[in-house]
């Protein structure tokens, strides 16, 4: 069977995503994911993009073996090197290079000539392979240019050295019938002198569907992001493309590398990190692609799962909640469990979590994998803690004035305050601010709880503004307002750690 190569774009395309950006950390984080999930390549960053983006690749490129590490870089050659700086050190390595060739963009967006962008696409294919010998080439906006034109350059960058050609529909703009027909003259033209590979948006929710008509048609790679994020309505969904390729294989006749059992544990750290929830209905990863409400499906699958199941949630990694630690449990059995939850601690991070799991125990009889990884991931990011929280107080009610009195430890120094607001959160996050004296400014605030019961694990996921600064917070307590207190203390840290 034909193995499909999965490029994964979600810390590239998929960070443009407003409101989804990463730092350091939580890049490598995903990035070390990715790997367990199986993904050919990650594309981990635009290194000339900012100083930021260069060490997320680099670190990538350096700590994170297992998949090829790709660089993007526009057609220039200060972008070129720069990609090359930051991955060249990764044991398997990309650069992957751009450059528009529809006319809309040639003409009033680069104001180049068809001759001179198929000049320059060559020249900085062949610079690519003077530094590396993987090297990918997109023209943008493939799917608005005029197909002679595409082919010709798409054999020109073969020729140069390019081994995958890249054909996005930047836009979205296309349909799978068509966009499988563009894919099929392209094979025909190029045969098996490089690999096919296709990116496709989600601006008319075609992603996925174009996606697979290419591969139908001679396609080998496929570039996608965990939960579909990305550049406006988003990128083809990396598990929506997978289980396709798994669920009709009768159909399609090709596989991936993907180990789907580790797709959800992968869209819920990314949904944790960057706070972008799935929507409840979303195919694969949402939180209802697998509840069944009709009463008439119920039936049918209670005598045979197969009547109205055609993914076994297990394929996804997917279990029944199953009660996995309690109050007696021990370090070494807590150590196992985060382990196999997929994620590497150091011996102090271990050390925090396991606390806070005690504390936990104490405050709740059942506690589930869900909570464990809420409490993990609190530490996700390794921030170095300006501020943490001491201790918190409140009264509120119907007929007292909400209070917090709060306990804050700022570098060494514990200092209090006592703040009154319009509900509690309110009155927390007036305390916090005083001891701090910051200028943040809340944007959004949610909460959710982690499992059922009136002693469930709650989180809150806040996003912070402070000048030009944007940073998200997490905190989990099975007291909502420390919860929401803990979320504003982070958020704080990492906007601390920005400013430093
Ligand atoms: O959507 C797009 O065209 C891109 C390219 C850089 C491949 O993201
Ligand atoms: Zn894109």
């Amino acid at each position: 069977m034909r193995v499909i190569r999965i490029f994964d774009t979600t810390l590239r395309d998929g960070e443009q995503s407003p409101g989804a950006s990463m730092n350091v950390e939580e890049k490598i984080q995903i990035a070390r994911q990715l790997v367990k999930l199986g993904v050919d390549i990650i594309e981990a960053g635009f290194p000339i993009a900012s100083p930021g983006d260069f060490d997320a690749v680099k670190r990538i490129a350096n700590e994170v073996p297992g998949a090829v590490i790709a660089g993007l870089a526009r057609a220039r050659e200060e972008d070129i090197k720069r990609a090359w700086e930051a991955i060249r050190d990764a044991p398997k390595r990309r650069i992957h290079t751009f450059h528009s060739t529809s006319d809309i963009h040639l003409k009033y967006q680069f104001k180049v000539s068809r001759e001179e962008a198929l000049k320059r696409s060559i020249e900085m294919v062949k610079y690519a392979r003077s530094l590396v010998d993987d090297v990918e080439f997109s023209p943008m906006d493939a799917t608005r240019t005029d197909i002679p034109y595409l082919i010709e350059v798409v054999e020109a960058v073969i020729r140069a050295g390019a081994s995958t050609v890249n054909i996005p529909d930047t836009v979205g703009y296309t349909s799978p019938e068509e966009f499988g027909r563009l894919i099929k003259a392209i094979k025909e033209k190029i045969g098996e002198k490089a690999v096919i590979s296709v990116h496709c948006h989600n601006d008319l929710g075609l992603s996925v569907a174009n996606s697979l008509a290419a591969i139908q048609n001679g396609a080998g790679q496929v570039e996608c992001t965990i939960n579909g994020i990305g550049e406006r309505a988003g990128n083809c969904s990396m598990e929506e493309v997978v289980m396709n390729l798994v669920t009709r294989k009768d159909f399609y006749k090709a596989k991936t590398n993907i180990r789907t059992k580790e797709i959800i544990r992968t869209s819920r750290l990314l949904t944790r990190i960057t706070g972008m929830q799935v929507q409840p209905n979303k195919a694969i990863v949402g939180a209802n692609a697998f509840a069944h409400e009709s009463g008439i499906h119920q039936d049918g699958l209670l005598k045979e799962k197969m009547t109205y199941e055609i993914i076994k949630p297990s394929d996804i990694g997917l279990k029944e909640t199953e009660l996995v630690l309690g109050k007696h449990s021990g370090r070494h059995a807590f150590k196992t469990r985060i382990k196999e939850l997929g994620y590497e601690l150091t011996s102090e991070e271990i050390e925090t979590a396991f606390d806070k799991f005690k504390r936990l125990a104490d405050q709740k009889k059942d506690i589930f994998d869900e909570d464990i990884e809420a409490l993990v991931s609190e530490g996700v990011g390794r921030i170095p803690a300006v501020y943490s929280l001491v201790d918190l107080s409140i009264t509120s009610g119907m007929s007292v004035r909400p209070t917090a009195a709060l306990k804050l430890k700022v570098k060494d120094k514990i200092i209090d305050s006592v703040e009154h607001g319009d509900g509690p959160v309110d009155a927390v996050y007036r305390a916090i601010v005083a001891v701090t004296k910051t200028k943040s400014r809340l944007l959004k605030f949610e909460v959710k709880s982690i499992t059922g019961g009136t002693d469930a694990l709650g989180e809150v996921l806040v996003s912070l503004e402070e000048g030009s600064r944007k940073a998200r917070g997490q905190g989990a307590d099975t007291d909502i307002i420390v919860a929401a207190a803990k979320a504003y203390v982070n958020a704080l840290n990492k906007l601390a750690a920005r400013k430093r």
